[in-house]
């Protein structure tokens, strides 16, 4: 028979406590230990060779639509992986955005069209285990031993808590705000994914899983001396990060985004509303002209041409022909996405099995992990 872990979890023999060679030096968590890879290079060269020794999960809150900067950012990368033959699964976590009421409206409707999103850009349903967080009962429970080992003041400590604490608008932390980076913990390891493509925000979440796995694994050894759980590293895009149409950081609820779903006209509307600068010719100088700049890059990624180049081509044509040139660029990119993603959208009861089929397989899963786990902590 094989090690528990090659049943549950991707090939790779991750039970070998030789096979992590950071698993001493990070006795402390230092957020530096985390093994973060960026570009398409570093990526390809480990997952080429073997892309069943990886197991991708990720996730997007199902707050509202996705846009571009989604796209470009991570959806494209998430295609990527999974053309390579890498297992991916796809969290919606629903109980994460209960944390700030503000945002939990619409949850239906919000977690229907990630699906339409993914699938239109490329994710391949029968390949993919995409979920939401409340479907997985089990994923859920590795929450209590999980939080039994993290202190309070770390929880208090956690940068991006932080942050979401001080753009909320609600009057009082509750407690799920506070240990959601433990509930991400579960989202990750329940399925011991070891590839977590994320931005940059995420790092100090990361590093509480990667914690957590640290600390289970060494308090809760097989009998073996095998661990549980993979300690997952964290992977970010090489693709630049594109600026809202404010020139401040894109986001969805900013109202600064172009959304993946909107069509050719409000795209056109929105960029024209894009601020510029008054200098009629165009150059590429992100540090000097970063909303220009950000125009630029955005065609550039469109249609696969560096932006000094496009630049270039405009010349003294000012922002009216930048827009319109990033317009066209924009719109005919996401013809045929636009396309599939409303025959998808029309479609909601294949949007609907889509989740149930991805709950079933996230619920073998986790419920084959919570079993390892009820087993090493001696439960009966
Ligand atoms: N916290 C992430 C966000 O705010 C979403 C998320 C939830 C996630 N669970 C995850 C991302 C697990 C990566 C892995 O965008």
């Amino acid at each position: 028979m094989t090690s528990p872990t090659t049943t549950n979890g991707p090939a790779a023999p991750n039970a070998a406590p030789a096979a992590d060679p950071d698993a001493t030096a990070a006795a402390n968590a230092d957020p530096s230990a985390a093994t973060v890879l960026t570009g398409p290079a570093d990526l390809d060269q480990g997952i080429r060779d073997d892309p069943a020794a990886h197991r991708v999960l990720t996730g997007d809150r199902p707050t509202g639509p996705l846009h571009l900067g989604h796209y470009f950012g991570s959806l494209r990368n998430r295609v990527h992986l999974q053309r390579l033959g890498v297992e991916m699964f796809l969290v919606i976590p629903d109980y994460q955005v209960i944390t700030d009421r503000d945002l939990a409206d619409h949850l239906a409707e919000h977690t229907e069209n990630l699906v339409v999103d993914y699938l239109a850009t490329g994710i391949d349903a029968d390949r993919a285990t995409i979920f939401t967080h409340s479907s997985v009962p089990a994923l859920n429970q590795l929450l209590l031993p999980f939080l039994s080992l993290v202190s309070v003041a770390e929880l208090h400590r956690n940068p991006t808590v932080k942050d979401e604490i001080a753009h909320s608008s609600q009057a009082a932390v509750n407690g799920l705000m506070l240990t959601y980076p433990v509930h991400q913990a579960a989202d990750i390891l329940f399925c011991k994914a070891d590839l977590v493509p994320v931005g940059k925000d995420q790092l100090p979440h990361l590093e509480i899983a990667r914690t957590v796995a640290r600390r289970f694994n060494e308090r809760y050894p097989h009998p073996d001396g095998t661990t549980v759980f993979p300690r997952p590293r964290a992977l970010l895009s090489a693709a630049p990060l594109l600026l809202g149409t404010d020139g401040g950081k894109m986001s969805k609820s900013r109202g600064n985004s172009v959304p993946l779903a909107a069509d050719e006209d409000t795209t056109a509307r929105l960029l024209k509303g894009a601020r510029t600068d008054t200098e009629r010719r165009i150059g590429y100088d992100p540090v000097g002209r970063p909303e220009v700049s950000n125009l630029l890059l955005l065609a550039g990624l469109c249609q696969d041409r560096a932006p000094e180049e496009i630049a270039e081509e405009i010349g003294d044509g000012g922002a009216a022909a930048l827009k319109r040139t990033v317009t066209e660029a924009v719109n005919e990119h996401l013809r045929p996405i636009r396309a599939r993603r409303a025959e998808l959208a029309a479609d909601r009861g294949h949007i609907r099995q889509v989740l149930r089929t991805g709950s079933e397989r996230a619920n073998a899963i986790a419920d084959a992990t919570l079993t390892e786990v009820r087993a090493v902590m001696g439960s009966l």
